[in-house]
């Protein structure tokens, strides 16, 4: 049996702010749990619902010296859909109303949590084979592995793996300041460890020092061996690319389920979509005000609002998009720039827009159920879920080609019949504009041919099936 721990800053169902969430929570579940035992360690943070922080059960507390202070390490668990999940409770880290918040705190919050996971492990009484870390704030878990924990023969052995879901954060101070937070000697801050620029580098310090690296889509893989897509770490992405596997993203098909969701005014599957599906798109237009009718072509959003998912192609053309065969449903929140961008064409297109500026569960179950097609221009996107959640309720993904964006939509070839969305290549919005029209061409015009399109889509298999094989394999050669 090979034990595996799961490092992460977020993870469904207990806190949620993109995408990395879902992989932590689902992934686990996926694995051949006669051979594979894999738990998840997480923050104890205040905004974990109470629902879920009154099933957790106390486990015990220690004091662990932190920046010359002892300081509390709470240990809670609790099973989840047949996972263990461990959090690491401390108040003055993880209080607040969000699990990210000022950005220099931050950096000192999962500094103590990447030090605090490993020293919970003995008091755990788990001691992994392969500790897989997730992302900048776990970084320093394979630093300290072959550091500060290195002589303790608890540790010796353990190996690590470093999965960037997100290049563009790396966890990046002045050196003085990543230097103090890690406790790490100067030995470390040389361009070839935790350096860079100039300054301390958390997530190079993960992926200098983890035995492999992933990233959660192949092409994204290779895009970020250049500079554009890099992020100033293209240069070791290079030099460790025997080490470094893309392995695509699935989603949890039980979650995302249109045929049992509960949160979708009609359910329905790949046999019934072509009459059920519409009544989603009619209960959608009720509860946002839009005009009611069936027939009119929905184009849906559900996005963290950044500059990396390309909503500045959008308000390029955002005129030229609102017509009046076509309605446009947001939901997220981010930029101000782009809250109040969307919050304005809903003003200006009365009853075809509708700019919803929040978080929702619910609401972005019923997009995904209710629109016909999916909007997903990104600048970058190393896999992108929100594609493979619409492509799993029928909702026909418009997409650039970059990531995993490319990697899980095939194009639609109209001579050929084949194809499960759209796509453009290049960061233009009239490119883009030009995908959207066609698009809404073929929707209204060949409607047969817009349901068969519909029909691959849902036939495609992304669930987590294929993809935790790939990290069985990762695992079995480490
Ligand atoms: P990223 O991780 O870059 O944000 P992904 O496509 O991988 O992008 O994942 C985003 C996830 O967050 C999806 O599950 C999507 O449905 C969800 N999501 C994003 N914004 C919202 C929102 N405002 N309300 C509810 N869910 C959201
Ligand atoms: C990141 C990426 C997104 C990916 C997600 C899960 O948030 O932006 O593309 O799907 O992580 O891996």
């Amino acid at each position: 049996m090979k034990k595996i721990l799961f490092a992460t800053s977020e993870c469904v169902p207990f806190i949620k702010t993109g995408g990395l969430a879902d992989v932590a929570g689902s992934l686990p579940k996926y694995f051949d749990k006669e051979k594979y035992d894999v738990r998840v360690i997480l923050p104890y943070y205040q905004c974990i619902p109470a629902r879920f922080r009154d099933q957790a059960q106390y486990v015990t507390n220690f004091y662990m010296n932190y920046m010359w202070q002892d300081r509390y390490v709470g240990l809670f668990k609790t099973e989840y859909d047949g996972i263990t999940f461990y959090f690491i409770d401390n108040e003055w880290y993880f209080s607040g109303a969000k699990p990210y918040t000022d950005a220099y705190f931050d950096l000192e919050k999962f500094a103590f949590f990447s030090k605090a996971v490993l020293s919970a492990l003995p008091v755990l009484d788990f001691r992994p084979d392969i500790i897989h870390c997730h992302d900048w704030q776990t970084g320093l878990i394979p630093v300290h592995l072959k550091d500060k924990f290195a002589d303790n023969p608890f540790y010796r052995g353990i190996k690590s793996i470093m999965t960037i879901h997100n290049l563009k954060f790396q966890g990046v101070w002045s050196v003085e300041v990543i230097q103090h937070i890690s406790e790490l000697s100067d030995y470390y801050f040389t361009p070839d460890k935790l350096e860079s620029y100039g300054n301390g580098n958390m997530l190079k310090g993960g992926i200098v020092y983890a035995d492999k690296v992933t990233t959660v889509s192949n092409t994204y893989a290779q895009e970020i061996k250049t500079p554009f897509f890099g992020e100033g770490l293209d240069g070791l992405m290079r030099a460790r690319s025997h080490d470094l596997w893309g392995i695509v993203n699935g989603i949890d098909y039980q979650e995302y389920d249109p045929s049992n969701d509960h949160f979708i005014a009609q359910n329905y599957d790949a046999r019934t979509f072509r009459k059920e599906k519409v009544k989603n798109k009619t209960a959608l237009q009720k509860e946002l005000g839009l005009e009611v009718n069936p027939k009119k072509f929905m184009i849906g959003i559900v996005s963290r609002l950044t500059d990396q998912k390309g909503l500045d192609l959008i308000q390029c053309v955002m005129d030229q998009i609102c017509s009046d065969d076509l309605q446009f449903v947001i939901l997220g929140t981010g930029d101000e720039k782009y809250e109040n961008m969307f919050r304005h064409y809903d003003w200006k297109y009365g009853d075809s827009v509708s700019a919803n500026i929040y978080y929702s569960e619910a609401m972005s179950h019923k997009i995904y159920a209710a629109c016909d097609a999916f909007l997903m221009p990104s600048l970058f996107e190393p896999c992108g879920l929100s594609q493979i959640i619409s492509l799993r309720y029928g909702t026909v993904p418009i997409v650039r080609e970059t990531g995993g964006l490319k990697d899980t939509v095939e194009p639609y070839n109209e001579y050929e019949s084949t194809g499960t969305g759209f796509s453009f290549a290049n960061y233009n919005a009239h490119e883009m504009l030009g995908s959207i029209m066609y698009a809404k061409n073929t929707y209204y015009n060949k409607k047969r041919e817009w349901n068969k399109i519909i029909d691959r889509g849902m036939a495609r298999d992304f669930s987590w099936v294929s993809s935790a094989r790939k990290y069985e394999e990762l695992y079995s050669v480490l």
